[in-house]
C-alpha cells in the first residue's frame, strides 16, 4: 500500500485566498482592516523567522499587523505592558505572544494577561480550560493543533469511537490537539518520553499525530496499516547533498510510513502551512466578533 499524502500546502493556499476574501469584506464592511498584534521577546532566530512568516502571510491576505519585538533582557513589566497596549488598541482584534519566552519571563503571567476576545492563539488558561471541559466550546483554539484537525478531515477521517494516539505532551500541541480529538469522539492515548510500551500503543492507532520533535522516530513498521498521520515535527538535520547543508524531517519515517500509512502528512508542505492560515482564520474570527460588539 502506499499511502495518500495529506497536501498542507494546497489546503493552507485554498484557505488563505478565502481568508483574504474575508479581509477585503470586512475592510470594505468597517473601513479599517483586521489586526493582528505580535509580541516577540528575544532573538532566537527560529521564533523571529516564525514571526516574520506569520505578519507577511498576514499582510498579503489584508490583515494589517503590528509588532513589539523587544528584547531579550526585557523585564515581566516591560512585556505585559506590550500585551496591555495591544489589549487597548481597537485596531488589533488578535494577539499572539511568540513562544517559548526568555526563561526570566512568566509566560503563565503573561498568557493569562491577553484579552479573552484577542486570545487568538487560544493559549489563555480559560480558553485552555474550556477546551478541555465537556459541553464547553473554547472561543478560539490554539493554531497548530486546529491545522491538525482540518487535515484530519480533509483526509476524511472517521474520529468517532477512533483510536487516536497523541505522541507528545507539549502545552503548544500534543495536550490541546489530544483535548481536540477527544471533544471530536475519538479514544485518545497520550505517549511521551516516560511511557514504556510506545510501539504498542501506536500500533493500535488509526489516527497518530506525532509531536515530540524527534527526527524520524516513528518507524513505519510500528504504525497500523491504513493509519491516517499527522506528523507535526519540523527537525533540521544534516544533509550535505542540499545546497544549504540541511534539510527538515518530521518525527516518522517518511519514507518507511508510507509504505503501510493510509494517509500521511509530508515535511515541509504538511502541517506547517496549516498553523499560520489557522491563525488568520483565528484573526478574522476574532475582529467579525470585536466588530460586531462595538457596532451593536
Ligand atoms: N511557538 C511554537 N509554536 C507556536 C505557536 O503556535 N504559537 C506561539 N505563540 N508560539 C509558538
Amino acid at each position: 500500500m502506499t499511502a495518500t499524502v495529506i497536501d498542507g500546502q494546497a489546503v493552507a493556499e485554498r484557505l488563505r485566498a478565502e481568508i483574504a476574501a474575508d479581509a477585503a469584506d470586512f475592510q470594505a464592511q468597517y473601513g479599517y482592516p483586521p489586526g493582528l498584534g505580535v509580541v516577540l521577546v528575544g532573538d532566537d532566530p527560529a521564533s523571529a523567522s516564525y514571526v516574520r512568516m506569520k505578519r507577511r502571510a498576514c499582510e498579503q491576505a489584508g490583515i494589517h499587523s503590528v509588532a513589539h519585538l523587544l528584547p531579550k533582557e526585557s523585564t515581566q513589566e516591560e512585556v505585559e505592558a506590550a500585551v496591555e497596549a495591544l489589549n487597548n488598541d481597537p485596531g488589533i482584534h488578535g494577539i499572539l505572544v511568540q513562544l517559548p519566552l526568555p526563561a526570566h519571563i512568566s509566560e503563565e503571567r503573561v498568557l493569562g494577561l491577553v484579552s479573552l476576545d484577542k486570545d487568538v492563539d487560544g493559549f489563555h488558561p480559560i480558553n485552555i480550560g474550556l477546551l478541555a471541559m465537556k459541553g464547553r466550546e473554547p472561543l478560539f483554539t490554539p493554531a497548530t493543533p486546529t491545522g491538525c484537525m482540518v487535515l484530519l478531515q480533509e483526509a476524511g477521517a472517521q474520529l468517532e469511537g477512533a483510536n487516536a494516539v497523541v505522541v507528545g505532551r507539549s502545552n503548544i500541541v500534543g495536550m490541546p490537539v489530544a483535548l481536540m480529538l477527544m471533544k471530536a469522539n475519538a479514544t485518545v492515548t497520550i505517549c511521551h518520553s516516560r511511557t514504556r510500551n510506545m510501539k504498542d500503543i501506536i500500533a493500535q492507532a488509526d489516527v497518530l499525530v506525532a509531536a515530540i520533535g524527534k527526527p524520524a522516530f516513528i518507524k513505519g513498521d510500528w504504525l497500523k496499516p491504513g493509519a491516517i498521520v499527522i506528523d507535526v515535527g519540523t527537525n533540521k538535520v544534516d544533509d550535505p547533498s542540499q545546497p544549504r547543508g540541511y534539510r527538515y524531517v518530521g518525527d516518522v519515517d517518511y519514507e518507511s510510513a508510507l509504505e503501510v500509512a493510509g494517509a500521511i502528512t509530508k515535511v515541509p508542505g504538511g502541517v506547517g502551512p496549516m498553523t499560520i492560515t489557522m491563525l488568520m482564520l483565528n484573526t478574522m474570527k476574532a475582529a467579525r466578533r470585536l466588530a460586531q460588539t462595538i457596532t451593536l
